[in-house]
């Protein structure tokens, strides 16, 4: 289990905290640690002002904050290659950790520094995929201000994953409340304007040993954050498909239209080969009537034809992605006619645009897919004028470079 003690958040500055500080442990290094140690902990490491101890015993760790809001919200950036930035992990200050008590709900959670948890081996995550994931974003305005968007989105489909594989799952405040913690204090790490976005990655997962078949007697629910630029490699240039015949990504009656941790392992063999032979990613046909489009590995998929956009109903089988939604609604306002549907393959043969959407790939342009060995070529090697005015005007929104009249985004500070 992680062990912790909560943050504190003191109404002065760090600097006169540490000045007025009476209790002070001496360190070998000759510093000294603004906390009242019980005799029982001594300090390990610390990290400006997060302190590592280790309780004298048993030898068990636990990490105590003390950081003024003015030192949490520290507004200079990290000095990182921002242009070089993909979507890999690069690992910040500070993940969040809420742990749930027995009755299942959960308490007030903490802000630790980033590191390895410690989990039971028969944890329930561990060994029957007892875990939900959730994907968003924060954007650096120009003026320094933090934009999220649409938060609680996430926080409802964490609920309504929850309640599907019968776990307990913050309520929609804590969620978001847990969010913005994460996001201010690793405040560096967000990307500067222009350069990309901070990744926010909230973990349900059950946490409890299990050996027969049931849920977990407890949960933990975090969040850690990475700087991330454009998920694909060939970045907003059109992406290659190729359809996959073989495997499929969900069934109807299973946990497809969750964002459960087991639906993406599943879609990792298809998608291996098809790199292997040079595809960018795979797009999954119903396990039905191997006829109707479901979706791309990491993302949702729309077909354009005309002034018509169309994309797989989000029943069950399909993630009800929050940028697929967004879409929708941006689509409509401009004049588009949406349909939500079952999307037979044989539309892509003659679609003039498709593209996918997802938050790590906002909006990625397909410029060719490959089904049965033929190969259909979309926007002349360019990005669709559909899938570019679509991509214009919800990226415009989410960094905050026009007025939301949506009420998507969500300030901090
Ligand atoms: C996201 O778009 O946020 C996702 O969760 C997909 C993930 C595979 C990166």
């Amino acid at each position: 289990m992680v062990r912790g003690v909560l943050v504190s958040r003191l109404s002065s500055s760090y600097g006169a905290f540490l000045a007025a500080s009476s209790s002070l442990a001496p360190l070998s290094n000759g510093k000294h640690c603004p906390l009242s140690l019980p005799s029982s902990f001594k300090v390990e490491s610390h990290f400006g002002s997060l302190w590592s101890l280790s309780h004298l015993s048993t030898g068990s760790t636990m990490c105590k904050a003390y950081f003024s809001k003015k030192a949490l919200e520290a507004s200079e950036v990290v000095d990182i290659d921002w242009d070089g930035l993909g979507f890999g992990l690069v690992q910040t200050d500070f993940m969040y950790i809420m742990q749930s008590s027995s009755d299942g709900t959960f308490n007030k959670g903490e802000l630790l520094p980033f590191g390895p948890i410690q989990l039971n081996p028969s944890a329930a995550v561990l060994n029957y995929g007892q875990g939900l994931f959730e994907g968003l974003k924060a954007y650096r305005k120009e003026d320094g201000s933090i934009l999220l968007f649409r938060p609680e989105e996430n926080a409802l489909r964490m609920i309504a994953g929850a309640e599907r594989i019968c776990m307990p799952a913050p309520t929609v405040e804590q969620f978001v409340d847990a969010v913005k913690q994460t996001v201010l204090a690793n405040k560096r790490w967000i990307p500067p304007t222009g350069k990309g976005s901070l990744y926010i990655r909230p973990l349900l997962v059950g946490s409890g040993p299990v050996l027969s078949l049931v849920p977990a007697s407890e949960y933990i629910f975090m969040i850690y954050v990475s700087p991330v630029g454009n998920y694909f490699k060939e970045g907003l240039a059109p992406i290659n498909l190729i359809v996959e015949k073989e495997f499929h990504r969900a069934t109807p009656g299973g946990t497809g239209g969750i964002k459960t941790i087991g639906n993406y392992a599943s879609v990792l063999k298809a998608q291996k080969v098809a790199k292997e032979k040079g595809y960018s990613d795979v797009l999954y046909l119903d396990s039905v009537h191997k006829k109707y489009l479901e979706e791309v590995s990491s993302c949702n998929v729309f077909v354009v034809k005309d002034n018509v956009i169309s994309t797989p109903a989000a029943k069950g089988t399909i993630l009800p992605g929050i940028t697929r939604k967004s879409i929708i609604d941006v689509a409509r306002s401009k004049g588009y006619q949406v349909e939500e549907r079952l999307v037979s393959v044989e539309e892509l043969l003659d679609a003039d645009e498709v593209f996918c959407s997802g938050t790590a790939v906002v909006i990625s342009p397909v410029g060719s897919i490959t089904y049965l060995g033929k190969r259909i070529d979309y926007g002349n090697k360019g990005v669709g004028v559909v899938s570019q005015e679509l991509y214009s005007s919800l990226t415009s929104l989410q960094m905050g470079l026009v007025q939301d009249t949506m009420g998507w985004t969500v300030q901090l500070k």
